[in-house]
This record gives C-alpha cells, structure tokens and sequence, in this order.
C-alpha cells in the first residue's frame, strides 16, 4: 500500500483481505482472541483520495451500489485514523479526503481496516509527517487488530490479534470468486459466540492446519491438498449467526472449486478456483443462485 501523487491529489488504493487459515489458539485475559491467521490481500480496492484544502479538513465517504455501507461521517474508521494521527503528530488536520467504496462492510474481508491503514499511510504522505511504518504500527494496532496487516500490504501468517506479522513472500496468486450475503456478521459477536472464558486455551487442532504446514502447501499451490488447509475457526460460530453463511458454504460445496471457506467473522466466503477463466465460470453459476454479491477477483503476492 503506497501514496501516489495525481497533480496536487493524491490517492491510496485499500485492498480487500481475506483469511486462507484462521485459527483460534485461546482468549485472553483481555478479552481479544488469540490467533493464527493467513492473510491475503485481494484485488478488490477502496480508494481514498486527498486534495489539498488551505484550512479545511473534510472526509466523505461514498458508496456506489447499494452492498456497500459504511459510515458516511467521523464515525468512519478512515477518518478516525486521520483525526488520531494528527493529534499525535500534533499537527491540524487538513485537507479533502474522499473514499470511494467496493469492498463490502460487515463481510470479513477487511474493508475498514484497509481504509484506516490507507488514512495513515495517506496522510503521513501528505502532510510531510515522515512516520516510519514501526511509529506507524501501535496506531494501527489500536485503531483494529487487522490494520497493521495492511500497513504490510503483503500476505502474512499474522499472530496474536494479528499484529504479529510474519511476511510470506512465496506465495503464488490464487484467483478466488468471494460471495457477500445480504446479511453481515459483527465481528464481536462472532468471537463471544465462541463462549470462551478469558485466559481459556483451545485444541488448535479442531481449527484447521498448523502454520508451518500450512505456509509451504499454500506456497507449492498444488490445488489437491488445499482443500484440508483452507479452513476458518469462526465458520461453525458465524453460521449459527447467520444462515446465509451456510447457504454459500452448501453452493460452493455444490461446485468444482479447489477449496472454500469463510473469511475473517464472515458473512463472506470465498472458493479458490484454478484459473481466473474458470472463477468466472464458477461465478457466473453462483450468481444465478442469488445468495449475494459476487466478487471475481485474485490473491496479490
Ligand atoms: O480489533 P477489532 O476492532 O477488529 O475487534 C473488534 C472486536 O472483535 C473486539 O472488540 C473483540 O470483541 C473481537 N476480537 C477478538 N479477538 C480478536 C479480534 C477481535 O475477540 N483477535
């Protein structure tokens, strides 16, 4: 994720995540979830553009299409990452900022997280701040668990809540076909569903493959010993929250896909396909089943 300059704008593109592996390893005292997770970023982009403004400091946020809402105002994540930046950079907040939409909200796929690591990464460009990404990350960290992951950009096997970020740098682009149901799933309420008392361990091996196994059979890409890794410990939680996770889980099952599963605390889900041809096969036979919104898009290295 870079700043680039248009004129006297310039815009970050957000990319959309999506969780390969998600593991939960236990709950911790302070209430967040202990994880293993594979992250991804994915072809899909929020764009956050600033132009400058002599005093004024303006952020709006549009959503084209009607599967995307987020906050419009100062609630926005995005713009309570600029609003924190500049009180700790001790500088006025200024300028005409504008995110445009496409990733949904409440999908698991990232979407506000990426923003607010755009903000950061945005307004440290231009407002000459110089923050290196290590001043930069305790900021992400607090503003989401996922936000320091798209500071990376990159895929990672990301530990803790996520913020301890361990670069993949082998792993080869997956084309995928992601499917947002109508309904989305609090992330909060994904994790309490999962009933687990504060300092409680868990059998990680009830939540899919262990990392290092999982890190070299994503990286060989050899399709038929994906399906046992491609796995998520929130799915279980997320379809009782919500059925239509199970209904695309029942629809890719139905399909010649290389492996399938939810992303993050959902309601989206994702198949891994083999080929961009065939994930657009694989999609235009899932947009016929009307279970959402269908994303045709792939994994970046
Ligand atoms: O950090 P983030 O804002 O994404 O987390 C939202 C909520 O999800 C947290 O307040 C917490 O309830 C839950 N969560 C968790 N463990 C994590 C990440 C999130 O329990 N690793």
């Amino acid at each position: 994720m870079f700043a680039r300059s248009r004129g006297s704008a310039c815009e970050v593109l957000a990319p959309a995540k999506l969780n390969l592996t998600l593991r939960i390893v236990g709950r911790r005292t302070d209430g967040f979830h202990e994880l293993e997770t594979i992250m991804a970023p994915v072809s899909l982009y929020d764009r956050l553009v600033y132009r400058p403004a002599e005093q004024e400091f303006r952020f709006r946020c549009e959503s084209p299409g009607d599967a995307v809402v987020a906050p419009a105002g100062p609630e926005n994540l995005a713009c309570r990452a600029l609003v924190r930046l500049a009180e700790a950079a001790g500088v006025e907040p200024r300028g005409d900022f504008l995110l445009v939409k496409q990733i949904p909200a409440a999908a698991g796929m990232g979407g506000g997280s990426s923003d607010a690591a755009a903000a950061l990464r945005l307004a440290n460009h231009a407002w000459r701040l110089n923050w290196s990404d290590a001043a930069l990350a305790p900021m992400a960290l607090e503003l989401g668990s996922d936000v320091p992951f798209f500071l990376g950009g990159r895929p990672a096997l990301c530990r803790g809540r996520g913020e301890r970020i361990e670069r993949l740098p082998r792993l080869p682009s997956l084309p995928i076909v992601a499917v947002k149901p109508p309904e989305g799933v609090s992330t909060p309420a994904a994790f309490a569903a999962l009933g687990l008392s504060p300092g409680e361990q868990v059998d990680v091996t009830e939540s899919g493959a262990d990392a290092a196994l999982a890190v070299a059979t994503l990286a060989s890409a050899r399709w038929s010993a994906l399906r046992g890794i491609v796995a998520n410990g929130l799915q279980r939680v997320a379809e009782r929250l919500c059925e239509s996770v199970a209904r695309v889980r029942r629809e890719f099952e139905s399909q010649d896909v290389v492996a399938h599963c939810m992303t993050g605390s959902g309601s989206a889900s994702f198949a891994i396909c083999r080929s961009m041809r065939h994930a657009q096969r694989v999609a235009a036979r899932v947009r016929t089943q009307e279970l959402g919104t269908v994303f045709v898009a792939a994994t970046r290295r």
